[in-house]
């Protein structure tokens, strides 16, 4: 069997046609941040400037979620951060269960290779298609689960915030959670 590698990861994402996403985009998205972080954040899809730079959270909601990051001392280069789906999806549609089952080999292989201690699943997508498609973000978000060893909480994806800032105090308790379960699990040193 053939080793489970960055590279490899890399090459499949690449080289990728299992969904039709993948036709109409500039640039592949596959991920980026410390390789070995204890934290994952996953996030739905590219949007537009994501797909220009081929760099996941880079437009207007990633530069909320590096705010919302360092609000709890913690840097974009501190943490590993995804999507559900490595190709933007047209007009910034949610991306259909196929499109998030196509791409989940992917997603898979990543979180493999991360094997981080702790995911935040950044709004319902991510939610749905990695904890349970049940969950409903309004009433779910803030509630660990711990998967394997593996402890996964959703939260509102920042275009929600950016959206209704009424939100946003919300978003600061399941921030706060953050950094006390990494607190309690000594995975990174705050002040
Ligand atoms: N929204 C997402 O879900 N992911 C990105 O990378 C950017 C916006």
């Amino acid at each position: 069997m053939q080793e489970i590698t960055w590279e490899l990861f890399e090459k499949q994402v690449e080289a990728c046609r299992l969904c039709s996403l993948c036709r109409q985009i500039r640039h592949k998205v596959p991920g980026q941040g410390d390789r070995n972080a204890p934290l994952m954040l996953i996030g739905e899809g590219p949007g537009q400037v994501e797909d220009e730079e081929g760099l996941a959270f880079v437009g207007p909601a990633g530069q909320l979620l590096t705010k919302m990051l360092e609000a709890i001392q913690l840097s974009r280069e501190q943490v590993y951060i995804c999507n559900v789906v490595k190709c933007r999806p047209p007009n910034n549609r949610v991306p259909t269960p196929e499109e998030a089952a196509a791409c989940r080999i992917h997603l898979r292989m990543q979180t493999w290779l991360v094997k981080p201690r702790v995911i935040v699943l950044l709004g319902s997508t991510a939610a749905k298609n990695l904890l349970d498609p049940e969950i409903r973000i309004t009433r779910d978000r803030g509630k660990w689960t711990e998967r394997k060893g593996v402890w996964m909480m959703p939260t509102y994806h920042p275009s929600a915030l950016l959206r209704d800032p009424d939100k946003k105090r919300e978003a600061w308790e399941d921030m706060k959670s953050l950094r006390s379960k990494l607190q309690e699990l000594g995975l990174y040193s705050f002040e």
